[in-house]
């Protein structure tokens, strides 16, 4: 094998750590050389070699399990126990009991919609080493479509605004009982079933502290009017214009949310003490309602029987 003295032919360097340098360069290029004449005729170059090994090596697994499964085993029993062990994401885990139960669809189909629009590859054509065409493709959004959007991108929010509202209508079925409906003294209960027909995983989905969903019952009589209302906004600002964040001089979205003076009703904070437990409409004394019981919806895939009581 030849020195680096001899295949640069110098043999003077400032010192060994320059030596190196020049060294670690030399085999670089040597290797990377090697490598482009290797992948030459495939036609590829050694970034797309590169990303064709990321998804060989992740093969049989959606790229999606890296983030949403994670869980850490801490006493390390070599299994994982909900409230000994740290469990933070588990949604790939129920995504693979949904497909066991028959669901067919996988995360791109629900979360990243069919888009209209030229592909993404139209303008990315590399002159002399791409001179085929890309190979047709379905054009999807990337925006992942789910409860969640950025919020400090108001044109991302009204672009995406159809899209959410479809995917979260899809996700729930709500039925309320009518052979429930008991009323006692001042006090009126029945019953509201919520059942997950749309998500392909526990409903709702995310981090396991933000795994919760709000039900929102209002009462209204023959014309309209509202007789009474559950899990409603007490003040139209009182979204995620919380005092407690504003307070936070350093937050980055305090500006955003100074903004807020009316109820943003798809970015509404889940905190209970946001939250009217129950109110009576204006001048309608008899229908005050009682206390509530809005259970977070998390846990099982199926959630039937009662929910929610007021
Ligand atoms: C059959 C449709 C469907 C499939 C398949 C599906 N999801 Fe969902 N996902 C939903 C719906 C509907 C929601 C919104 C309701 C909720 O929060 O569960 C959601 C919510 C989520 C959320 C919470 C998002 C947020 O904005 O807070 C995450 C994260 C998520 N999904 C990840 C995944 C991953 C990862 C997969 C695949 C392993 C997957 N989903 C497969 C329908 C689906």
């Amino acid at each position: 094998m030849i020195t680096i003295n001899q295949a640069i032919q110098q043999s003077k360097f400032n010192s060994e750590y320059h030596k190196l340098a020049v060294n670690l360069f030399y085999t670089t290029s040597w290797l990377s050389g090697q490598h482009q004449h290797l992948l030459k005729p495939f036609g590829i170059s050694m970034q797309q070699f590169n990303i064709l090994r990321i998804l060989r090596g992740q093969k049989g697994n959606p790229l999606s399990v890296n983030c949403h499964s994670v869980q850490y085993d801490r006493n390390g029993d070599g299994r994982i126990e909900k409230g000994t062990d740290l469990v933070l994401q588990t949604l790939f885990d129920e995504w693979q009991d949904y497909r066991k139960q028959g669901g067919a669809a996988s995360c791109v189909d629900c979360h990243m919609p069919v888009a209209k629009g030229a592909r993404a590859a139209e303008s990315a054509l590399i002159p002399l080493e791409q001179d085929a065409e890309a190979p047709p493709r379905t054009l999807r959004s990337h925006r992942f479509i789910a409860v969640d959007y950025p919020i400090d991108k108001p044109t991302v929010i009204a672009a995406t605004r159809a899209e959410r509202e479809a995917l979260l209508q899809r996700a729930a079925e709500l039925k309320l009982d009518p052979r429930t409906l008991a009323i006692s003294d001042s006090r009126m209960s029945f019953d509201v079933s919520i059942k997950n027909v749309g998500a392909g995983h526990n409903l709702p989905g995310g981090f396991a502290f933000v795994r919760q969903m709000w039900l929102e019952v209002t009462l209204l009589d023959a014309r309209g009017a509202l007789l009474a209302a559950s899990g409603q906004v007490i003040q139209p600002s009182d979204d995620l214009c919380d005092g407690a964040i504003l307070d936070e001089s350093e937050s980055s979205v305090r500006e955003l949310l100074s903004r807020c003076t009316a109820t943003n009703r798809q970015l509404v904070s889940f905190q209970q003490m946001l939250v009217e437990q129950n109110r009576a409409a204006p001048r309608r004394g008899g229908a005050r309602a009682a206390r509530l019981r809005n259970e977070h919806a998390s846990g099982r895939r199926r959630l039937e029987g009662s929910v929610v009581q007021f």
